[in-house]
């Protein structure tokens, strides 16, 4: 089985969606370590509760990017991670780190990109006045939420519809095709191509 990563920053809804798909005895993927750059998050605790270890990579506590990234690829190596998922992390990470995970790295965005890059994308969605919107999980490059596209769910935006409601209908979508993503991914079935462009395995 792959040995997954999850980074986190906070709730963890998605984490929690990618470790109950990985208990499956059928999934391609084993979560091995979870690390949050924030202290004391309600994800970290979902993962201890789960039997999973953790880390805390506090951003704070390093002088510069390359030190904070540093320290966080140490964690991965010394887990002998193959796959990183970005599940809610609200740091950008350096070229250096990137290039050095192509292929490896996932980042989960409450959007269908290329539309609404960045933060708060729901809102961004809302002010728009687009009827549908939705959720992507695609490969880390360095531009931001800008890789190869894994896979991507639709969502409705309804006429009443808050940043909250919207966002909340969003992380239901989100907690199926992070999953399946992933397993894409780790079973082979889906890899970064040469070109920077998604190679289904043919059978
Ligand atoms: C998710 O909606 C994810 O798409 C978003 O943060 C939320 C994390 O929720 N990520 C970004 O906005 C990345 N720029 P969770 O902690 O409950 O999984």
């Amino acid at each position: 089985r792959t040995r997954v990563a999850v980074l986190i920053s906070g709730t963890g809804t998605n984490l929690q969606a990618l470790m109950e798909q990985t208990k499956k005895p059928s999934s391609s993927a084993e979560i091995v370590v979870v690390i949050s750059n924030r202290p004391g998050v309600l994800g970290l605790k979902k993962a201890s509760m789960a039997g999973i270890q953790t880390r805390v990579v506090d951003h704070k506590l390093y002088g510069s990017r390359a030190e904070f990234d540093g320290t966080i690829d140490r964690v991965l190596e010394e887990f002998g991670v193959e796959v990183v998922c970005l599940a809610g992390f609200m740091r950008i990470l350096t070229g250096h780190f990137v290039r050095k995970w192509n292929g490896k790295l996932l980042n989960i965005h409450p959007s269908l990109l290329p539309s609404f890059k960045g933060v708060n994308a729901q809102k961004q969605a809302l002010l728009a006045g687009v009827r549908l919107t939705g959720c992507t999980v695609h490969f880390v490059v360095e531009e931001v939420d800008a890789g190869a596209i894994i896979a991507q769910e639709a969502v409705p935006v309804l006429v009443n519809d808050t940043e909250e409601s919207l966002s909340e209908r969003i992380r239901e979508a989100e907690h199926r095709t992070f999953p399946a993503a992933l397993e894409l991914v780790a079973g082979g079935v889906v890899r970064l191509g040469e070109d920077g462009r998604i190679v289904w395995r043919h059978h």
